[in-house]
């Protein structure tokens, strides 16, 4: 069902304390009448304790990242089962940062999707171009075909329990926040390409949320677009009253 959501990806901060204290920050902070759907991505060392001090909150505690497997030896990783058994449902999947980084392709993040959902999970997929697919104008392209190789493998069905991140890689961490024009034009191209794969009744109700240096001053112009349904934040959801003033935008 489509829903208005702001979900905040810690990428690699916070310990276990900052951890524990600005969660009883936000906890303070987001009022629990609030209609948007909140969400927050510790790092995997601080879950446990997130899904345990968030559990009667109208906050939600997502994993950044999981492997394919169900398990084995698979160093330093993290199965879709270890992250139910703590309570965490929701994952990120096909951060750009782990694209880059860590090399995963559209293909293996089609196998990550099929795990996650195996097990009952719902994933934030992320995807987006980087700053010389849109300066040579084959955003467009490259944006179908990381939905089309990521997710198009899945039925009608399956959508239920997917959310859409689309960040445009140069906007991450960099300031350069899309304008909203630029955002509702890709919001509705990527929702209009649903449409073609699945009809609407996948494409009206899936969230797509924006994410590349969304801020306090720039969120609501940006959430306030037809096809906008919230954000993925980086910098500014390591701060709580920045969090919280996007999350009321
Ligand atoms: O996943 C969200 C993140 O990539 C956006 O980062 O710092 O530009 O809000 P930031």
């Amino acid at each position: 069902m489509r829903q208005r959501i702001v979900a905040g990806n810690w990428k690699m901060h916070k310990n276990a304390e900052e951890t524990e204290d600005l969660l009883n920050e936000l906890i303070q902070a987001i009022p629990t009448d609030c209609e948007t759907r909140v969400i927050v991505a510790p790092t995997f060392i601080n879950l446990a304790a997130a899904a345990d001090h968030l559990e009667f909150t109208n906050i939600e505690v997502a994993a950044q990242n999981m492997h394919q497997a169900e398990g084995g030896a698979f160093t330093g990783e993290i199965s879709a089962n270890m992250l139910k058994s703590v309570g965490v449902s929701t994952v990120i999947l096909g951060h750009s940062e782990r694209r880059a980084y860590f090399h995963e392709t559209d293909a293996l993040l089609a196998n990550k999707v099929d795990t996650a959902l195996k097990h009952e999970m719902e994933v934030i997929f992320c995807f987006g171009e980087e700053l010389k697919d849109r300066l040579n104008g084959n955003h467009f392209n490259v944006v179908e075909n990381q939905l089309r190789d990521g997710l198009f493998h899945l039925n009608a069905a399956a959508w239920k329990n997917i959310i859409l991140a689309y960040e445009p890689v140069w906007a991450i961490g960099t300031g350069e926040t899309a304008t909203p024009e630029q955002a509702q034009e890709m919001h509705e191209f990527i929702r209009n390409t649903i449409n073609k794969n699945y009809g609407n009744a996948v494409s009206e109700n899936v969230s797509i949320l924006y994410g590349g240096s969304v801020k306090p001053d720039n969120a609501a112009e940006i959430f306030s677009k037809p096809d906008v349904d919230g954000g993925l934040i980086g910098g500014a959801a390591l701060k709580s009253e920045d969090f919280t003033k996007i999350v009321l935008a």
